[in-house]
């Protein structure tokens, strides 16, 4: 901006200059408040306009008025000293922008590459990785060991009709075990052929299976089941089964409790023992609960600091799952002939397993999807 005090903007006559030195002088005094004004600035594009302008500009630029102001107007003698001083001075001040415009391009240049850089040294983005849920873990330990004996895995529908959850499992409508397979229906459109619910357990694929397959059959169907339940630390109204179905035409009770005994000490080690109390499924017949020795006090019933173990109860055993062999009635829906085939069949409840082998005791905590749970288990 020029000033009032500005000598560019005042005829020489005016600032009372008559002599070639002072004339020196005072381009001299206009050469060092360039250098000073550009010393001053980065060397940047910006910075290069403002200067450009405000030195060579054609309308108000320091050139400019000189021309105006001490070229025009001076005197014959003094013209071609002003003249010569005054080209000096644009040489100078030409030379001096083109260098910075030089550097403002180089440092442009070196930010956008700087900024661009990948350095290796740098240490990398750890990205968390993250593992498989504990319920998923357990299958597969499950899965592995029915492996080892020659099953195969089959999965089948989580919608289901009640023919496949229900009847063909020889539990008729009305019958009283349907109080404790209480579940979901879903609301379909009037004149739907058949009701459909969310399945109660994974036992209708002993069902889908045996329609498709001869015996022998070796399965097991890990899967997700649902049941009008309250949440509480034992219940939810949804959890997980694994089902096993073995049929052929020689399998015998010994059979049976021989592949459940292995199975219980593959999963909870070779020291837990095994029994059997009769029980009552309608699809099995006999029909037994398996027990496990009670891992937490050996099965002594006693906990390690004496008193009564708290989650056998003092009975040494604990309540694994149900099992039995194949009701010869299940045989009548998928059209094996009863006489010819005997088999057995288990199903597993996977979360209740899971929080006796790594002593959880509060079924919600698979489902919360709390990290500080599922990291205790990558
Ligand atoms: N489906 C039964 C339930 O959910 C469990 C069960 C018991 C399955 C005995 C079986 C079995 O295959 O033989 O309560």
């Amino acid at each position: 901006m020029p000033s009032i005090d500005n000598p560019t903007e005042k005829t020489l006559a005016a600032l009372a200059i008559n002599d070639p030195l002072a004339i020196e002088d005072l381009f001299a005094m206009e050469k060092s408040r360039f250098d000073k004004q550009l010393a001053a600035k980065n060397p940047d594009e910006v910075n290069y306009t403002l200067m450009k302008n405000a030195w060579l500009g054609r309308k108000a630029g320091v050139l400019t008025l000189i021309t105006e102001n001490w070229l025009k107007s001076a005197s014959p003698t003094l013209k071609p000293i002003v003249g010569q001083s005054l080209n000096q001075l644009k040489h100078h001040i030409e030379g001096s922008l083109e260098i910075f415009r030089i550097a403002a391009e180089k440092t442009s240049e070196e930010i956008a590459s700087a900024r661009e850089r990948v350095d290796l040294s740098l240490p990398g983005v750890i990205r968390t990785i993250g593992s498989h849920h504990l319920i998923r873990q357990v299958f597969q330990e499950i899965e592995d060991i029915f492996f080892s004996i020659g099953f195969s895995v089959v999965e089948g529908p989580e919608i289901e009709t009640p023919y496949y959850n229900f009847e063909a499992l020889n539990i008729p409508e009305f019958h009283p075990v349907r109080d404790d397979m209480d579940t979901f229906y879903i609301d379909l459109p009037k004149g739907a052929p058949t009701p459909l619910l969310l399945r109660t357990h994974t036992s209708p694929m002993q069902i889908r299976t045996m329609e498709k397959r001869q015996p022998p059959v070796r399965v097991i169907v890990p899967g997700k089941i649902y049941r009008r339940d309250n949440p509480d630390a034992t219940h939810s109204f949804m959890f997980h089964q694994v089902e096993g179905l073995a049929v052929d035409t020689d399998i015998t009770f010994c059979d049976f409790t021989g592949t459940i005994e292995y199975f219980v000490k593959q999963f909870f080690g070779p020291g837990v023992k095994t029994r059997l109390r009769p029980s009552y499924f309608p699809f099995t017949e006999p029909s037994v609960e398996f027990d496990g020795s009670c891992i937490f006090c050996g099965g002594s019933g006693t906990a390690a600091g004496g008193g009564t173990c708290s989650k056998c109860k003092g009975a040494g055993w604990i309540e694994l799952f149900g099992a039995g062999m194949v009701d010869p009635a299940v045989y009548g829906f998928v059209n094996y002939d009863a006489k010819k085939v005997s088999g057995f069949a288990f199903g597993i409840g996977i979360d209740r397993l899971a929080m006796l082998k790594y002593g959880i005791d509060d079924i919600q905590v698979f489902f919360q999807n709390d990290v500080r749970f599922l990291r205790q288990f990558p």
